[in-house]
Order: C-alpha cells, then sequence, then structure tokens
C-alpha cells in the first residue's frame, strides 16, 4: 500500500538516519525535483539545511521569486542567494553558436555554485561545524538510466578540476532515488509546495539563453520573458496546461521582418511558439492547440511586447525537430 503519506514519512525517517545531526546543502534549480528533495530535507532535518540558489538571469519571469519568496515561505528553508546575473550576461556577450553557450553556461554554473558552496562552508566553519551531505533529485528513471542500482558510487567528486580541497566533497543524499515525476509532484503537493512549482513543465538547465537564437543580451531577455509570460497565461487561461508537454517561446534575435503599425512600417523580430506534446522529451509531436488561443496569444504578443512584430508556430515533430531550437 504505497500511498503518498507514506512515501514522505518513510524518505523523512532514512533521510534523518542517513544525516544525523550534520549539515547538508542543496543546490536550487527551480524546477519541480530540486525543490521537493530540498523540502523533504527540510521536513527532516530543519535548519541543518542550506539551500542554494544561483540566479543566472536566464529564468522566466516570476521563476526567481517563487523560488526566493514562494518556496521559502511554503518550506521555512534556509537559502543563500547567489546572484550572478551579470556574471553570466558578461560571459555570453559576443556569443551567438548554441554549443558554445551552453558550455559557458555550465560552465559559469559550477564555478559560481562552487562559490556559494565555500562561502556556506565558511559560514559553517565559523560555528565549528562541517557540511557533510549534499542533496540531489535524482528520479528513479534516472538511476536506471545512468546504470547505478542501490549502492553505486556514492560520492560525487566534485567536476572540473582535478584536485579539489576536501572541503568540496560531499557525501549524496538522494530522497527522490526510488520515485516517478507523478510520485514526486504528489509528495510536493503534500509537502505544502505551490501549485505554480510542483505542476511546472520541464525547463532547460540553461534557461532562456538558448532559447534566443542569437546572442544573449539583457534586452533580449527581457523582451522574450513577456512573450513567454503572455503565451504561457493565455495557455493556462485556456485550461489546457495539461494537453502540453511544454511549450518554449523562442525568440529569433538573428532575424527581422517587415511589419505594419499604425501609419508606420516596423521592422522587428519573430516570436516562435513551440507547443509539444510528448511521453518523455524522447520523441514529440506538435500540439493542435485551438486557433482561437494562437490568435490571442499572437495578438497580444505583438501588440504588447515592443520589438516583435509576428508570431510563428512550429509544426514540426521530433524528430526530425528537436523541443527546444539550440
Ligand atoms: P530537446 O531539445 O533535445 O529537449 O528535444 C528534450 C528535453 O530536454 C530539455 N532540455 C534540457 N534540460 N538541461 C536540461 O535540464 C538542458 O541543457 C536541456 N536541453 C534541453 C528540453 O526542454 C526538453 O524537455
Amino acid at each position: 500500500n504505497w500511498t503518498t503519506g507514506n512515501i514522505l514519512e518513510e524518505q523523512v525517517e532514512r533521510i534523518r538516519q542517513q544525516v544525523g545531526d550534520a549539515r547538508v546543502i542543496c543546490g536550487l534549480s527551480g524546477g519541480v525535483d530540486s525543490a521537493v528533495a530540498a523540502a523533504l530535507v527540510q521536513r527532516a532535518v530543519g535548519d541543518q539545511l542550506t539551500c542554494v540558489f544561483v540566479d543566472h538571469g536566464l529564468l522566466r519571469e516570476g521563476e526567481a521569486e517563487q523560488v526566493e519568496r514562494d518556496f521559502v515561505a511554503a518550506t521555512g528553508v534556509k537559502l543563500y542567494v547567489a546572484n550572478e546575473q551579470e556574471r553570466f550576461l558578461s560571459a555570453l556577450a559576443g556569443v551567438s553558436d548554441p554549443e558554445t553557450k551552453r558550455k559557458i553556461i555550465g560552465r559559469e554554473f559550477i564555478r559560481a555554485f562552487e562559490e556559494a558552496e565555500l562561502a556556506i562552508i565558511a559560514e559553517a566553519a565559523a560555528h565549528g561545524e562541517k557540511i557533510k551531505f549534499l542533496v540531489q533529485g535524482t528520479l528513479y528513471p534516472d538511476v536506471v538510466e545512468s546504470g547505478g542500482g542501490e549502492g553505486a558510487a556514492n560520492i560525487k567528486s566534485h567536476h572540473n578540476v582535478g584536485g579539489l580541497p576536501e572541503d568540496l566533497q560531499f557525501e549524496l543524499v538522494e530522497p527522490l532515488r526510488a520515485l516517478f515525476k507523478d510520485e514526486v509532484r504528489a509528495v510536493g503537493a503534500q509537502l505544502g509546495l505551490p501549485q505554480e512549482i510542483v505542476g511546472r513543465q520541464p525547463f532547460p538547465g540553461p534557461g532562456l539563453g538558448i532559447r534566443i537564437v542569437g546572442e544573449v543580451t539583457k534586452e533580449r531577455l527581457d523582451l522574450l520573458r513577456k512573450a513567454d509570460a503572455i503565451a504561457r497565461a493565455e495557455l493556462t487561461a485556456a485550461g489546457l496546461d495539461n494537453e502540453v508537454w511544454q511549450m518554449p517561446v523562442v525568440l529569433l534575435a538573428d532575424v527581422r521582418s517587415v511589419g505594419v503599425m499604425g501609419d508606420g512600417r516596423t521592422y522587428g523580430h519573430p516570436i516562435v511558439l513551440r507547443p509539444v506534446s510528448s511521453e518523455d522529451a524522447m520523441t514529440a509531436d506538435w500540439s493542435r492547440l485551438p486557433y482561437d488561443l494562437l490568435a490571442r496569444i499572437s495578438s497580444r504578443i505583438t501588440n504588447e511586447v515592443d520589438g516583435v512584430n509576428r508570431v510563428v508556430l512550429d509544426v514540426t515533430s521530433k524528430p526530425p525537430g528537436t523541443i527546444e531550437w539550440e
């Protein structure tokens, strides 16, 4: 009789046994898995946990606040925020190649996270304490995919640089290791996390950085955030959140086309809507969203977002298209 209630109780008990009275650190991405993993550990060991949120400035409208305000309010977790928007913007300046953008974002993320870890380690040391554990939101399908059964290597040898100080080696706490995504959402709801967090659709780690085709700049991020917020709000208002797996909204920053607005000619950028249906993101089909919904999204975006004069719909399945554009 595997109900959400006893999943929760059992995991809380396991975490307490594993962690004892040691201190724990957990990175929050804004996504469901890390949020639920952190909330479980918080429920188990309270203030022994410190969460880290690296705000890279590539999240969608409202998402940083969901972590910094709503998640903290719902869990009472101790949160360390690293405001790194400038760092990512300057690292990405002048770069348009998708793989290069991904590498830069990944590299800067690891560096920023390690700096945050060192700050927390120093804070703990000042109280004569050590950080011993790192929480990861690994799910059962990830475990199967990587071929690691129970008892697989349990120490995270911290990435990139060889010979990192012992300070940056942690034992892993993986409270979601036995769970599927829908169970994770159910546990999250039971822990009192807001629906905006537990119901969140998949969103790539590199965020909006790979939804701007072209160079990433502050202005373009702001523009894309507005367009994306409109598209999401209209999808939700139409009651169709559950009909799509995810709906990337993409800015073609390197493309401009001619349009007309009032008495004047415009020369703006297109926004691409990429709603897809999928079971697991390995394959996908484009979602047949109602025309009146598409019309509303298009008219609102072109009216409300300066610099955008066209909205287009991606009607490509995966394969041959991927879900993201970069
Ligand atoms: P593609 O574009 O390859 O995406 O069809 C498949 C799924 O993966 C997500 N995605 C990512 N998720 N880090 C992530 O955590 C990434 O770098 C990344 N790239 C793509 C994408 O949103 C889709 O759900």
